[in-house]
């Protein structure tokens, strides 16, 4: 499946180059023939998923109001690769947009670790309500400017738990010895160090026929994992831990954003506010659905441990992450204050 994405990528990319019709520079423009620059979005989900229905939404707004100038394309299921080169292409400007994990944005900027931290959030509640405070979000999603890249908004992407091919994760020395894939991110790995387990980095793309090869025992993400990605067709056991509440970021190509008018940015910036509200307004059904497809048709089994000591062996991740990075101290403290306003 992997290969083929990969062939369809690169078959775009060739019949690109030789047709001249999507001429790629590096500000990302195109040589159509109208002139309109052809705005390029790549992500890992299905077309079924929340972040492609508010991407399209974005494109349906942009194509609307900007549609003599610019035309959106959205690609899904990596089709332009896995979503680390997606963001290396962003950074480029051979694509404009990425919907990536914050734990790929980590690689790129160590202050997105904060967002990686389990159990960072008290309540759902207390997630949403951090996650629109700027003062929150900006000393993180601004770093990477020199990098090329800026978050223009975040996306829900649930909470993150254990599944399993065939052990039932009731408590933490459950995942002893167990080999489970997490992201490629030094706090995930960290992370699994600290429950016991090994883990695995890979990326989205491959954990199906990783698990099904036998390869891992397991992994950790939201239900739309198992249905979506077919993760539930071989792991049996889903275990809600609650471990991470993690974002999805809608990242841009820094100099494609500074190159538009302020005209256009504020169109631009609707478009960002537009795939947050159809992407949330479609995440509970979405997570409803995948729950009742994996249960009944899959025959997974859901579970709910007592989450504290999955939270206890984690617990030291806290210390660690800020101890490294004391500049993210005000927006760890920020966040509390919301913990103590919203509880569980
Ligand atoms: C979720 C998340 C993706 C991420 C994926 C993963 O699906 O929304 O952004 O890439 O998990 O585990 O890699």
């Amino acid at each position: 499946m992997r290969s083929m994405k990969r062939r369809t990528f690169l078959s775009l990319m060739g019949a690109a180059a030789v047709s001249g019709s999507l001429m790629l520079t590096g500000c990302g423009r195109s040589a159509d023939s109208d002139d309109r620059k052809i705005i390029r979005i790549g992500h890992v989900q299905s077309a079924t998923h929340p972040d492609h229905l508010g991407l399209e939404a974005f494109a349906a707004h942009i194509n609307e109001k900007l549609g003599d100038k610019y035309r959106v394309e959205v690609y899904p299921s990596e089709l332009l690769g896995s979503q680390t080169e997606m963001v290396q292409l962003t950074q480029t400007g051979a694509i404009d947009f990425v919907v990536a994990s914050t734990a790929i944005m980590e690689t790129f900027s160590r202050q997105y670790q904060i967002f990686n931290l389990p159990y960072l959030f008290s309540s759902v509640d207390a997630y949403h309500a951090a996650m629109e405070d700027h003062e929150v979000t900006d000393p993180i999603f601004l770093t990477t400017s020199k990098a090329g890249l800026e978050t223009v908004a975040w996306l829900d992407a649930g909470t993150r738990n254990f599944y399993t091919v065939k052990t039932p994760i009731n408590q933490p020395s459950d995942l002893k010895g167990l080999k489970i894939r997490v992201q490629q991110s030094p706090t995930n790995v960290e992370m699994m160090r600290l429950l016991g387990g090994t883990a695995t980095p890979m990326g989205f793309g491959d954990v199906y026929t990783a698990l099904q090869a036998g390869i891992l025992d397991g992994a950790e993400n939201n239900e739309l994992a198992l249905t979506d990605n077919g993760h539930g067709d071989i792991c049996k056991y889903y275990s809600y831990d609650m471990h991470q509440m993690v974002p999805d970021l809608l990242v841009a190509n820094y100099e494609f954003l500074q190159g538009l008018s302020a005209e256009e940015r504020a169109i631009f910036d609707e478009g960002f506010q537009i795939v947050k509200d159809t992407e949330r307004a479609a995440w509970e059904d979405a997570v409803a659905a995948a729950k009742d497809k994996a249960e009944n048709e899959q025959h997974v089994n859901f579970l709910y441990p007592d989450t504290a000591p999955f939270q206890e062996a984690m617990a030291p991740l806290h210390g660690e992450v800020l101890a490294a990075n004391p500049e993210l101290q005000p927006v760890y403290d920020k966040i509390q204050e919301y913990n103590a306003e919203y509880t569980a």
